[in-house]
């Protein structure tokens, strides 16, 4: 799906504190690092402009954000959409969020992993390179807690029917459970910038939630 072009940042905005390389993290670096209080941490793959981030870190100042984008351009704009807030408890890792989940996260510390919309590659022979895949989801299952819940949203039909096969294999994650759709009291008032731009095109969202077994 094609992109518009970005917004230009501000340059005079002070994005020390809410957006970080994961090139850069030294050894024994841990998630915890980036917040200023400890508290329950959720994750986002794949953030892109940043609204997620800002609404819930807005509504549950009492849980840490960490948002992780490949592209560099984006994180910077989603970093300084959650400076701009003055946010303490979002922070947007620039990197590939296979490698941080894989290398980075320990064993059940993440209280919920979000992946909303992500690039279908849409060619057959390119389905290897899509976020959902099991060694993901294997990584998913692992680093969430007990209860923790796992939230994956998308437009395209195949992609959802393609990853509830490779859930389906992963018993730790049960679900989905349904996710009732709601409707937008404001025109921001979407999960992400694609959610609000599917349901501005009337086109449908499959929505599903799971929640990680104590087993
Ligand atoms: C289609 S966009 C959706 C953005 C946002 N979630 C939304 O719903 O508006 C998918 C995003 O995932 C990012 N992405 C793709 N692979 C990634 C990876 N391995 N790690 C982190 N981000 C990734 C892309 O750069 C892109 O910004």
């Amino acid at each position: 799906m094609g992109r518009r072009a970005l917004r230009r940042n501000d340059a005079d905005l002070d994005l020390s504190g809410h957006l970080a390389d994961a090139e850069q993290f030294p050894d024994g670096w841990s998630p915890g690092d980036l917040f200023p209080s400890p508290a329950p941490l959720e994750i986002e793959v794949g953030s892109g402009k940043g609204l997620f981030l800002e609404t819930v870190s807005g509504e549950h100042p009492d849980r840490n954000y960490l948002g992780i984008e490949i592209a560099r351009k984006y994180a910077r704009f989603a970093a300084s959409r959650i400076a701009r807030c003055q946010r303490t408890n979002a922070v947007v890792v620039a990197g590939d969020a296979m490698l941080l989940f894989q290398r980075r996260l320990v064993t059940e510390s993440v209280q919920a992993v979000h992946v909303y919309f992500p690039d279908p590659w849409w060619k057959k022979r390119h389905h290897k390179r899509r976020v959902m895949n099991s060694s993901f989801l294997e990584q998913v299952a692992r680093v969430l807690q007990p209860g923790g819940e796992f939230h994956f949203w998308t437009d395209v039909l195949e992609y959802s029917q393609g990853a509830q096969q490779l859930l389906d294999e992963i018993p730790q994650l049960e679900g989905p459970f349904p996710v009732e759709p709601r409707e937008a009291e404001h025109d921001m008032d979407y999960r992400t910038h694609f959610e609000r731009r599917v349901c501005l095109k009337d086109e449908p969202v499959y929505r599903s939630r799971f929640v990680r077994t104590a087993g």
